[in-house]
């Protein structure tokens, strides 16, 4: 776009949202055009940041009128480039920090209804003070933003008994291509009314129109939670540890997640503070999260028998029982840490992958060896929702290899961990979306009528191709 017509389009733009609005000074949009991993450094020339609905909804139709393409932004926390323009500075970042307003919380209803800018940990507490709970919990969750949360379908540690974001949602405001907006926060369990439009936008990681509100499903407050952290045998002692779970109290299980030995030590060695409750570091570790709202349940107790039975069965080696909010969160630390701990190693490729979940230590060792075998020297780093069979199949760099040469390997490296998951029925990406670093695998996994219905729905709600553009669809 010429410049003078760029500044036109900014001075309309500033009009309608205040000088808190707009950032245009490189210095304040630097961070906002380069992702959490730092895997595209883009430009841009603006960042919006409208304070509501109406506003954001003019800036669409300036936007629309002009031609040029938006990236709509929140917490910035993508681990697939979803969020960042591109580096050519054609594209306008839109930003929904600024719309945090937790517009009501209904503990009869158990349904929330809240801005795209509120962060998931606001809304947690939120809904916590009303007695409630919203069941959502991912590892960046102080960061991450609601609208992002559901432009993406996040999944996270509670999908094994809750879903992802998108069995969550009631309704949905979205602001369109064109500026329109649609208010269908509608808070209803029941309303077979057409197609299923918040469905559209959920996981549509901002290529189909703005998410700006939203009404999300709580369910009741647990009144016990316990938790252990676990050495385990193997990635097949986690899995049968997993199933004598089920088998005991399925209905109890909030999360049941899997680490590795190598992954753990990265964690022990780059998080201050962080420290092991086991007598020894071990291979394999096992995360579990009991919690339920009936009271008197002991799940304690419960915790203690299972484990203990594994114990003697030779599945669990040690196990560390949380006694305390604190040592509870301290356990969760050594999980939550995970990405991190992996960032200060050095670089990592990403495979976050999916399989049915008896598949997942087939999973792990096949794409293990095909790894080292393309790349020996390169170090695994499995970790993840064993309980609802995804796996974030890291790999970190070889200790001795330039970190920016590994991760120009990274379509090899992916391109092997995939063909194993295909031939377990997995899927490429499990959580974290296709956003600008996968789009490339979808026609081989997506291709024919699925794809092709993909780019009709695309064309059909953002004609011009200005909703973030090189996302998601090749
Ligand atoms: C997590 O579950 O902590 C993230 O989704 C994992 C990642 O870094 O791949
Ligand atoms: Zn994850």
């Amino acid at each position: 776009m010429p410049a003078a017509e760029m500044s036109e389009l900014l001075a309309a733009i500033a009009q309608r949202v205040g000088p808190a609005g707009l950032l245009t000074d490189p210095a304040d949009t630097a961070a906002y055009a380069e992702d959490w991993r730092r895997l595209y450094q883009g430009r841009t020339q603006a960042v919006v940041r409208p304070a509501n609905t109406a506003e954001l909804a003019q800036v669409m139709a300036l936007a629309a009128k002009a031609r040029i393409a938006i990236v709509p932004q929140g917490g910035n926390t993508s681990m697939v480039g979803g969020a960042v323009p591109a580096e050519d500075g054609s594209q306008i970042v839109l930003s929904l920090a600024r719309m945090r307003t937790i517009r009501a919380v209904d503990p009869v209803d158990m349904t929330m209804t809240l801005d795209a800018g509120v962060t998931l940990k606001a809304a947690q507490d939120a809904a916590a003070a009303a007695g409630c709970m919203l069941p959502l919990s991912i590892s960046s969750e102080g960061t991450a933003q609601i609208g992002g949360v559901l432009a993406t379908n996040a999944g996270g540690n509670n999908t094994v008994r809750y879903g992802n974001a998108r069995d969550l949602v009631l309704g949905l405001e979205v602001v369109l291509a064109d500026g329109a907006v649609w208010n269908g926060l509608r808070r209803l369990r029941k309303d077979n009314t057409g197609y299923c439009l918040r469905q559209l936008f959920v996981g549509a990681e901002g290529t189909l129109g703005i998410i700006t509100a939203a009404v999300l499903k709580l369910v009741p407050r647990p009144r016990e939670v316990a938790v252990a952290l676990c050495a385990v045998a193997s990635v097949e002692a986690a899995l049968a540890l997993f199933a004598r779970f089920q088998a005991h109290d399925p209905a109890a299980i909030q999360a049941f997640e899997y680490m590795s030995g190598p992954g753990m030590g990265f964690v022990l060695r780059h998080i201050p503070g962080a420290s092991l409750p086991l007598a020894a570091p071990a291979d394999h570790y096992v995360l579990i999260e009991l919690a339920t709202p009936r009271p008197e349940a002991g799940l304690r107790a419960s915790l203690e028998a299972v484990l203990g039975q594994a114990m003697e069965d030779g599945l669990v080696a040690d196990a560390a029982l949380a006694e305390s909010e604190a040592q509870r969160a301290a356990i969760w630390r050594l999980r939550e840490e995970h990405s991190e701990a992996q960032k200060r190693e050095g670089a990592s490729i990403k495979n976050d992958v999916s399989v049915p979940v008896s598949r997942v230590p087939e999973l792990i060792a096949r794409a293990s060896a095909a790894c080292l075998a393309l790349l020996p020297g390169v170090r695994p780093v499995p970790f993840g929702h064993m309980g609802d069979g995804n796996i974030h199949f890291n790999l970190e760099q070889p200790p001795d290899m330039d970190g920016a040469a590994f991760l120009a390997c990274d379509h090899e490296i992916m391109d092997a961990v995939n063909a194993v998951v295909r031939d377990l029925d997995g899927s490429f990406s499990a959580e974290h979306g296709v956003g600008r670093l996968k789009p490339y695998m979808m026609a081989e996994w997506r291709g024919g009528a699925e794809l092709a219905m993909m780019q009709r729905i695309k064309a059909a709600l953002d004609p011009a191709g200005l909703l973030n553009p090189g996302k998601v669809l090749p």
